[in-house]
């Protein structure tokens, strides 16, 4: 059981699915209850949380609209009373050449990947503040530090994602929380699915880079997140750990 996680309560966005929906079941597992933000339905993670033995809801939200935010976090707030634990997880990483990103396409990334950092962190900090205890765990990516092509507007969002961790757990650090981020290789998906070839190839081409020459799974990811959550990373802030197989050796 990780040490301070019974009972806690963990807002988790884009956890309908994918990396994040991994990060919901670890965390039940250690004790904590989860509520998911996510435009899709995410009743397969209510069921998989619920089976771990702890409650789940989902809130249909759209992260880069601060209406549909606000109302999320006051349904979730309605439902559990607090939130202790954010994971801004919810992403999107379209792969296109430069010349063929529109200034929409560059919008909506900035939009779902860093813009929804503000906004929810808007939300749920106060209450944070008032208890004198938080954690925040914001997804970046290691393509951020590495020569991959097509991803300048990705890149540059979760460029921001790391500036964002730095410079709030710098203003949360008197009030007990902390705020760190995790950067992952390139994890099979169905985000992943949809915007990169999909073939065994393409998955072990960027597994040849890391240290650990193996495909990262989603499951490689979750124990940090609970680390970074738990009281032992009391001590822990502004950090961006790369839990990438060794791609970024820094
Ligand atoms: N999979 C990878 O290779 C990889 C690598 C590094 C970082 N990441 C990051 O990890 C995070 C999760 O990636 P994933 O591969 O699990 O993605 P995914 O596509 O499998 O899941 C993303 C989730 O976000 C939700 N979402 C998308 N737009 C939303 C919006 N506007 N409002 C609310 N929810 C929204 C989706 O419905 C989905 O449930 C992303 O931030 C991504 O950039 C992924």
């Amino acid at each position: 059981m990780g040490k301070g996680h019974q009972d806690k309560i963990a807002v988790i966005t884009g956890a309908a699915t994918g990396i994040g929906q991994r990060y919901a079941v670890r965390l039940a597992e250690e004790g904590v209850d989860i509520a998911v933000a996510d435009i899709g339905d995410a009743a397969e993670t209510v069921s998989l949380v619920e089976k771990a033995g702890r409650t789940a809801r989902g809130y249909l939200c759209d992260v880069t609209s601060p209406e549909s935010v606000a109302a999320m976090a006051e349904s979730a707030m309605s439902d559990f009373g607090r939130c202790d634990i954010l994971i801004n997880n919810a992403g999107i990483y379209p792969n296109v050449p430069f010349e063929d990103i529109s200034f929409d396409d560059w919008r909506r990334v900035m939009s779902i990947n860093l813009d929804s950092l503000f906004l929810t962190a808007k939300q749920f900090v106060p209450g944070m503040k008032e208890r004198g205890w938080g954690r925040m765990v914001n997804v970046s990516s290691s393509t951020l530090a590495t020569p991959v092509t097509g991803y300048v507007h990705y890149v540059s969002s979760k460029g921001g994602v790391v500036g964002f961790t730095r410079a709030l757990a710098s203003d949360l650090a008197p009030h007990g929380i902390t705020v760190n981020a995790v950067s992952p290789s390139l994890v099979p998906t169905t985000g992943t699915m949809l915007t990169e070839p999909r073939t065994e190839e393409r998955f072990q081409m960027i597994a040849n880079f890391q240290a650990i020459k193996q495909v990262q799974q989603a499951d490689d990811v979750v124990g940090t997140v609970a680390f970074l959550t738990s009281d032992d990373a009391t001590f822990v802030t502004g950090q961006t750990i790369y839990v990438d197989g060794g791609w970024v050796r820094a």
